[in-house]
């Protein structure tokens, strides 16, 4: 699959992607409407951003909590992302719909079509509730070179997972898609954000899957398996801050380990309890990544730390593999 953008690398600029791609959306929407599918991440930030400079009031951001977010990231989308660039902002909290629909399921293909159906369902959902006055047109979506690769395509490249934003799509879907992003690399992506202005916390965000912590609760996703997730991968977000490595760790995926239990040690008794695997990484573009070597203080502090204040995880693991073989996530 040839990607546009990189066929003209050494002619690619922020600036002059900015320009056409106002050029292009202005022309395609026109006077119509888009709902924008805000997730948190670098990616649909930088889209909505776009699409508010070529059409401005014409759009509406839509936040749905699935509630497969990590702590803190409802309040920074609600508080900073509106503050930084005043978009309209619609709120839903569908956590309870999310949750419920993927009771039960412990197949990960399985569980990214549950989240990205009822995406799509809630969207429509609320395009009814804004569209009261107006039709809304189009659904934009932050959807970017790599999720479009491994999604496979008509050329014929091979399908590795059916990205939520991809391939969940229902068949009853009632918007025309628009992805302005769709041919960029991640680091372009952040180029863009930071010629349009974004605040530097929102452009090197580290990247975050749209099934969000559902894809690293490995098996069945609980509330209770959630919650315990959240304080881990929160302990680790601190200390990987508190180190100033936040810009060369591309991502940190945390996972809670489903079937496997681990035995442990407390005070005088044996527990039996959850792992956690440590999934630090660094890479340029997703599609192939190294495992970061991190200073071991900062590994043994995150240890010392998860297993202290997170109940019933007596054990943590670091994954050494570098992608391929592994994939970046573990479902
Ligand atoms: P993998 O695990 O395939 O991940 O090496 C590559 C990049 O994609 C992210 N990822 C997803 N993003 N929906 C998304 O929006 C998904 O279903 C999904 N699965 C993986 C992953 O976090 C990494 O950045």
């Amino acid at each position: 699959m040839t990607n546009p953008q990189s066929d003209a690398a050494s002619a690619w600029t922020p600036l002059a992607f900015i320009d056409q791609q106002v050029a292009e959306i202005k022309e395609t929407v026109g006077s119509g409407r888009v709902l924008c599918a805000l997730s948190g991440g670098v990616d649909s930030a930088v889209t909505a951003a776009l699409l508010q400079r070529a059409i401005g009031s014409q759009l509406t951001c839509v936040f749905v909590d699935h509630g497969l977010l990590r702590a803190g990231e409802v309040e920074q989308v609600r508080g900073d992302f509106v503050a930084a660039t005043g978009v309209t902002l619609v709120f839903r909290d569908e956590s309870n719909r999310f949750l419920d629909a993927l009771a039960g399921v412990i197949d990960p293909e399985q569980k990214r079509k549950i989240v990205g159906r009822e995406f799509i369902r809630v969207f429509e959902d609320a395009a009814r509730q804004i569209a009261k006055e107006t039709p809304i047109d189009f659904l934009a979506q932050g959807t970017i070179w790599p999720d479009v690769v491994e999604s496979g395509s008509e050329d014929g490249s091979g399908k590795v997972k059916s990205h939520h934003n991809v391939g969940g799509l229902p068949d009853d879907l009632q918007f025309k898609l628009i992805e302005p992003v769709r041919t960029l690399f991640k680091y372009q992506v952040r180029d863009v954000g930071t010629a349009l202005g974004l605040p530097d916390a929102m452009v090197w965000r580290q990247p975050f899957p749209g099934p969000g912590l559902g894809i690293r609760v490995v098996g069945e996703v609980t509330r209770e398996r959630l919650d315990l997730l959240r304080m881990a991968d929160a302990i680790v977000r601190q200390e990987l801050a508190a180190s100033d490595l936040n810009r060369s760790v591309w991502q940190f995926p945390v996972i809670l380990l489903g079937d496997v239990h681990s035995t442990g040690v407390e005070g005088d008794a044996r527990t039996y309890g959850n792992t956690v695997v440590l999934r630090p990484i660094t890479s340029k573009d997703a599609m192939t990544a190294e495992w970061a070597r991190l200073p071991y203080e900062l590994v043994a502090k995150i240890s010392t730390r998860i297993t202290t204040e997170c109940p019933t995880i007596n054990r943590v693991v670091l994954d050494v593999t570098s992608k391929p073989p592994a994939t970046i996530e573990w479902e």
